[in-house]
């Protein structure tokens, strides 16, 4: 298996991570994973015979997999253990492990990644607003998120893209300046509140006097660049222009990536299918292009289809053959519309 590029292999990931330790070990740059949750629930893949003007199409449903547990919470754990303790070393000194959980286990699953990576290489949880519609409850409140544990196997050599998202009405309200460049806000060049103590030195720089945050040589760029704005009292501050601002960095709180509907295009019928917005988001921030990709929980295959149309290569495996059709159907489109 020398000449590989990219792998969908059907089988327990247990056994499919111990039959790859000698081609990735210490290869994978990004495993992301969305394991089962301890639900407690039988999931299906429901898909529709193609309908006609006549007829809306027959309804399928076929089962994809158990997240019933016999021996409840210490059977999951010790499933997840085995597994993911296989993982850690199939990642390359600067890779990271995404494991996509919710309220079920996740504080569990935090504990044991804390062993088994280390406390000091958990770099963050996040939380992903995957409804807008939690559903009323009798007791407590509706849960809305799931959450992503993210450790780097060395959090001295693990670096992130940073990533944006786009602008909305509120991070937009401030540039309310306008002129032939575009609309653009105000940013304080001189020391405000705590940063104005009586140590700091004052300069004078072009008729007025004050405790300037940056150098006189800063200063003269932004000024021949036509980036100092001049209020009527002759206070200085510097433009931003909205154009030159990328978005708003993306935090540890994801609320901008809807799941995926019905009625979308990648809806598959698959019921836990997470949205490629979301897989992208997660490959483009922790990989570059050519770099590995693994799910070794891939479900409908959404890892997979991200990778490969954002030129990772990508290794995916799934216990369920519903699963695997699915993965090879969706690849097929990909490759259909790549002709
Ligand atoms: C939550 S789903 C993954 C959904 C996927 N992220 C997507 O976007 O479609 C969990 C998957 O794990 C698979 N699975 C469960 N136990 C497994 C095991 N031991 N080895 C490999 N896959 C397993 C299930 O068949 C299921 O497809």
């Amino acid at each position: 298996m020398s000449d590989w590029k990219n792998l969908l292999l059907h089988g327990d990931c247990l056994d499919v991570i111990r039959d790859l330790q000698d081609i990735l070990k210490g290869k994978v740059r990004l495993i992301y994973i969305d394991p089962p949750f301890l639900s407690g629930t039988d999931y299906t893949l429901k898909t529709r015979s193609i309908s006609t003007r006549r007829s809306a199409g027959e309804l399928q449903e076929e089962q994809t997999y158990s997240d019933k547990w016999e021996g409840g919470l210490d059977e999951y754990l010790a499933f997840m253990k085995t597994r993911l303790r296989a993982m850690k070393p199939l990642l390359r000194t600067d890779g990271s492990l995404w494991v996509h959980l919710d309220w079920h286990v996740s504080h569990y699953v935090k504990v044991m990644l804390d062993e088994i990576f280390g406390y000091s290489n958990f770099v963050n949880e996040i939380v992903w607003k995957r409804t807008n519609s939690p559903k009323p409850q009798s007791r407590g409140f509706g849960s809305q998120h799931d959450v992503i544990l993210l450790y780097a196997l060395d959090e001295s050599k693990f670096k992130t893209n940073q990533m944006y998202r786009g602008h909305d009405d509120k991070s937009r309200k401030p540039y309310s300046y306008r002129d032939e460049r575009g609309c653009f806000r105000l940013i304080e060049i001189e020391a405000q509140g705590i940063q104005r103590t009586e140590k700091r030195k004052q300069f004078e720089w072009r008729g007025r006097t004050a405790p300037y945050l940056y150098r006189r040589e800063t200063l003269d760029k932004w000024w021949d660049s036509g980036l100092i704005y001049t209020s009527k009292n002759g206070r200085f501050t510097k433009k931003q222009y909205l154009s030159d601002v990328p978005g708003i960095p993306v935090s540890d709180i994801w609320t901008d990536i809807p799941p995926v509907q019905g009625t979308s295009a990648e809806h598959t019928g698959f019921l836990t299918q997470k949205p490629e917005a979301l897989i992208q988001r997660i490959i483009e921030s922790s990989t570059e292009p050519d770099d590995i990709v693994a799910d070794f929980f891939v479900g409908s295959g959404t890892t997979a289809i991200v990778a490969e149309r954002l030129n990772r290569r990508w290794v995916a495996s799934d216990l369920s053959e519903a699963a695997i059709k699915v993965t090879r159907e969706r690849l097929g489109q990909i490759q259909s519309s790549q002709k």
